[in-house]
């Protein structure tokens, strides 16, 4: 008998079934991006959704997505909208490259609707657009077109590793390439949109990373994973990396009417587009070895602000790539006038700083307030702007009222 990646094909052949029979009865049905009970799907509201989820959590998603549907209910709303405003939609979701592309992809699906009158329609055609991978497209075609599409994603490849004992290391190319094969072996032609769906669901809701419902499962009785009691050890993946950690001081700088200097960051890099306090680099640690011999500096502390030239001259690559040109004009200003933040002490422990952990490293960020006299925030202010530099002076309340800011920077401020 043919067999695919150690499954017989009666166990291929009815995989789909079993999957759309059990979603029928025990899946979840009312998510408010669901389309496979409309006969008139909307690709915008598939697309939109599928780009939120990834890498977060239905229910994190769910107040994101109804926002941004009351805000923006068409593409068109969301490519005429200002950045600033999509931002400040996003804040708090991470992973904001997501948004970057989120705003572009509309303004080139509007190009691709201008030109042809309707969404893309191809698989290709929505691979074309910035954030969209082949598991995203996939989805899009099959749910958000009622087309045919097939989806590889997290959840996916969970399922099918255990389903047929795939061992190879999913980060790998090779292996991602057998399981794109089996997800096309085992999604029907006619309704891959409810398969695709059904698929999510059980990798969201039975097949769990930790602790699958192996009682519930459609698929138990060919899981040759479950047939050996060993449904965690799939999927393998290769062990990570330790993240390295960075510290950094986060400067309140403050003008005699309690607003706060904010700062809005480079495109490209950490929070691109994002408004966020200025920052003062100050030491990364290798994540590896945890050792304090590979720390970098570049300012050690409050004390050694006065001597930065020379670190930063000793450090300049270091130095380039971790201070913004806003944040540099800041720190030579600061030395120049001989100015030192003090940590918030009453507020946080010095050695206390926030953790917030992104994807490559861990971030521990010292907030240290300083309060400037209406003469400095002037000079502050012209430095700045001849640098043409983006930045406003608000207060704590308004900044978080009206800009997109970081979910760090809200820690930060709370
Ligand atoms: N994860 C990614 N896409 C999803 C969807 N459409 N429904 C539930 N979880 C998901």
């Amino acid at each position: 008998m043919p067999t695919l990646f150690s499954q017989p094909e009666s166990s291929l052949n009815s995989f789909a079934p079993r999957l759309l029979d059990w979603f029928a009865e025990n899946g979840r049905h009312d998510l408010p991006w669901q389309q496979h009970q409309t006969d008139t799907p909307n690709p915008y509201i598939v697309w939109l959704s599928e780009v939120m989820l990834q890498q977060t959590q239905v229910t994190t998603v769910l107040p994101y997505f109804a926002r941004f549907m009351t805000s923006f209910p068409t593409v068109q709303d969301l490519a005429a909208a200002e950045w600033d405003t999509v931002a400040e939609h996003w804040a708090g979701l991470g992973y904001y490259a997501r948004a970057r592309n989120l705003h572009k992809g509309a303004k080139q699906l509007v190009e691709v609707i201008d030109e042809t009158g309707e969404f893309p329609q191809t698989l290709a055609g929505w691979e074309a657009i910035s954030g969209v991978g082949p598991s995203t497209a996939g989805a899009i075609m099959a749910m958000g077109l009622h087309h045919y599409g097939v989806i590889c994603d997290g959840n996916v490849k969970r399922v099918l590793t255990r389903w047929a004992a795939i061992d190879g290391d999913i980060t790998k190319s090779a292996t991602t390439k057998d399981l794109w094969v089996l997800a096309e072996r085992l999604t029907p032609t006619e309704s891959s949109g409810l398969f695709a769906q059904a698929m999510m669901d059980m990798g969201a809701t039975l097949c769990t990373r930790s602790k699958p419902a192996c009682l519930l499962c459609p698929l138990k009785e060919d899981c040759l994973a479950h047939a050996q009691g060993r449904e965690t050890d799939y999927p393998v993946k290769a062990k990570k990396q330790p993240k390295p950690s960075k510290f950094s001081n986060a400067l309140l700088i403050t003008d005699t009417n309690g607003n706060i200097l904010w700062l809005q960051r480079p495109d490209n890099g950490i929070w691109g587009g994002l408004w966020s306090l200025p920052l003062q680099f100050v030491e990364k640690v290798d994540g590896k070895t945890n050792n304090k011999a590979t720390v970098k500096k570049t300012l050690a502390n409050d004390d050694k602000l006065s001597n930065m030239p020379n670190d930063v001259r000793s450090n300049e690559k270091v130095y380039e790539a971790e201070f913004t040109t806003a944040e540099q004009i800041i720190n030579e200003w600061l030395i120049k006038n001989k100015l030192v933040a003090k940590s918030v002490s009453n507020t946080l422990l010095d050695d206390a700083p926030i953790k917030h952990s992104l994807t490559h490293f861990h971030w521990y960020l010292t907030p240290r307030k300083l309060t400037i006299d209406a003469t400095q925030v002037t000079e502050l202010n012209q430095k700045l702007a001849a640098a043409e530099m983006e930045f406003k002076w608000l207060t704590e309340q308004k900044a978080q009222d009206s800009l997109g800011l970081p979910r760090a920077m809200v820690k930060i401020l709370e």
